[in-house]
């Protein structure tokens, strides 16, 4: 799938560094993210992946650089102040709370304007529990959305990895997001689990959403992916259609080491 030049670029970050200690996680880098784009974000363990992503939500600040946002200067601004502009993320590794079902976990996540304050909310005034109400018919909607509403009632921690990756899926865009990041939305799945994930990502993105996947599984970038980006020791090493992407030389050897070895080369598509 080409990309489709005449979208608007959403998020434009450019000449990115970050440091830790003596080392430039981010070295540097540049891509940019179209809108209503499913766009994939590749490179080896270590690249700074992740790092970018704590750099666009605000976890981390840029040494260097600048990361815009739909016209705003994202440098400097606290995480809320960039959720609010409408990003919103997953977590590599599952943060889910304990002790909570499937759609308390998601009601968490839920922006809705409230109509009520916090002293009806105390007092439990029919007001606030409209508003309960609206949260919770909002998170059974967004459960629905990622094929979760039949687990609703269950406890988070006792399902499997694949699924709470759909419950945090869920729990994000209970904020009612622009800007999706998903950081490895696959990991521990199964194909079968992965490929219902890139369909949810074509849902979202036919739905308005755009959506920056940090992924190691090529067949999912290539079958579900329409821009690619790789990074590698922080650093753009290539970008553009995935499969011209993953045929490069470059980010082959950078994944396995050594060029034009035809079994692991096979191994990537
Ligand atoms: N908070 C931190 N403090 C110090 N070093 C860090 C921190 N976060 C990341 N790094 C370092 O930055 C580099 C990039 O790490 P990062 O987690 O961003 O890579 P990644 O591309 O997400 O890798 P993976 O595919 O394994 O998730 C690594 O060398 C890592 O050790
Ligand atoms: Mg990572």
């Amino acid at each position: 799938m080409a990309e489709s030049p005449e979208k608007t670029v959403m998020l434009d970050i450019d000449n990115v560094v970050k440091r830790f200690g003596g080392v430039a996680a981010v070295g540097g880098f540049r891509m940019k993210v179209r809108e209503a784009t499913v766009h994939g974000l590749i490179g080896p363990n270590g690249a700074g992946k992740t790092t970018l992503i704590n750099l666009i939500t605000g976890l981390f600040h840029a040494d260097e650089g600048t990361i815009r946002f739909a016209g705003h200067d994202l440098q400097k601004m606290a995480p809320q102040d960039i959720a609010a502009l409408g990003i919103t993320r997953t977590y590599q590794n599952v943060r889910l709370f304990s002790g909570m079902s499937v759609l308390e976990q998601v009601m968490t996540g839920c922006f809705l304007e409230k109509k009520s304050g916090m002293f009806a909310s105390f007092l439990g005034l029919p007001s606030a529990r409209a508003d309960w109400r609206r949260i919770r018919d909002h998170s059974m909607e967004l459960l629905r959305r990622v094929r979760m509403d039949h687990r609703a009632d269950e406890l988070a921690e006792t399902l499997s990895y694949g699924e709470q990756r759909r419950i945090e899926i869920a729990r994000a865009l209970g904020s009612n997001p622009k800007l999706i990041l998903l950081d490895e939305p696959t990991a521990g799945m199964n194909q079968a689990e992965a490929s219902e994930i890139g369909r949810l990502t074509h849902e979202l993105r036919d739905a308005g959403l755009t959506i920056l996947m940090v992924e190691h599984n090529m067949g999912l970038v290539t079958e579900f992916c329409e821009a690619c980006t790789v990074m590698n020791f922080g650093q753009l090493l290539a970008d553009g259609d995935p499969r011209t992407c993953i045929a490069n030389p470059d980010v082959q050897e950078a994944y396995f080491g050594r060029k034009n070895d035809a079994t692991r080369i096979q191994a990537l598509r």
